[in-house]
C-alpha cells in the first residue's frame, strides 16, 4: 500500500529513499556536486510517482518463449516545464524516467513596483494544449512564481498541469489550492513555515545557489 500523504490536491512523497536522501540535500555541510547529485536522483524518484496515473494500452509482443499480451504507454504526451533557475536542476532526473518528453522553460520576475509577474523568458512545445505539463520547481515558497508559471501556462491553452517541487511552505501549498484547485501539487515535504526574508523552514536554503554554486 501507498503510505504517500494525499491531502486534497497535495501529495507528498513520503518514500524512504527520497526521504533519506533529502535529509543530505537539507543538511548545509552538503557541497554543490553532492547536492545536484541528490536532487537529480529524488527528481527521478518522483516522476515515478507523479506518472503513476498514466494511460496504458495492451499490445501484444513475441517472447523467445511466447506471445505476450503486455502493455505499453498509450502515447500521452508530457512535458516539462522547469521555472528558471532552480527547476533546471530537476530535469535529467525526471528526463531519465520520461526521455520522450519534451521541455519548455519558463523564466519570470516580479515588477517591484507594480508586483505585477513579468515574463523574462518562454519558449514551450508548440502542442502545449494535447500534453500533460509538469511544472517544476524545487522551492515552493510563497507560491508567487508557480502560481504566475501555471497561470501562464494556462493563457497558452494548458488544461493538463501537475507541479513539483522538493520542499513547500504551507503558505506556497495554499496559494496553489486557492488559484488553481486543477492543480495536483507533488513535493517530497511539506515544511514548517516562511520566514522573514521568504526562507522556507526549515528547508534547505537557496535551491538555485546550492544547485549551481553561486552566493
Ligand atoms: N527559494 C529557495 O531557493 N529557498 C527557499 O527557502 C525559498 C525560496
Amino acid at each position: 500500500m501507498r503510505s504517500d500523504q494525499i491531502v486534497s490536491n497535495l501529495i507528498v512523497l513520503d518514500h524512504p529513499l527520497i526521504q533519506h536522501k533529502l535529509t543530505y540535500i537539507r543538511n548545509k555541510n552538503t557541497g554543490t556536486k553532492e547536492f545536484r547529485e541528490l536532487v537529480d536522483e529524488v527528481a527521478g524518484l518522483m516522476a515515478f510517482e507523479i506518472t503513476r496515473d498514466l494511460p496504458l494500452e495492451e499490445i501484444s509482443v513475441e517472447t523467445p518463449v511466447t506471445t505476450a499480451k503486455t502493455k505499453t504507454l498509450s502515447g500521452k504526451k508530457i512535458g516539462l516545464i522547469p521555472i528558471l533557475r532552480a527547476g533546471l536542476g530537476m530535469v535529467d532526473g525526471i528526463l531519465r524516467m520520461i526521455p520522450a518528453a519534451k521541455v519548455g522553460h519558463v523564466g519570470l520576475y516580479r515588477d517591484p513596483q507594480t508586483l505585477k509577474p513579468v515574463e523574462y523568458y518562454i519558449k514551450l512545445p508548440s502542442d502545449i494544449e494535447e500534453r500533460e505539463l509538469i511544472v517544476i520547481d524545487p522551492m515552493l515558497a510563497t507560491g508567487g512564481s508557480a502560481n504566475d508559471a501555471i497561470h501562464s501556462l494556462k493563457k497558452r491553452g494548458a488544461t493538463n498541469i501537475k507541479l513539483m517541487c522538493l520542499v513547500g511552505a504551507p503558505e506556497g501549498v495554499k496559494v496553489i489550492q486557492d488559484e488553481h484547485p486543477d492543480v495536483d501539487i507533488y513535493l517530497a515535504a511539506l515544511d514548517e513555515c516562511l520566514n522573514d526574508h521568504g526562507y522556507i523552514v526549515p528547508g534547505l536554503g537557496d535551491a538555485g545557489d546550492r544547485l549551481f554554486g553561486t552566493k
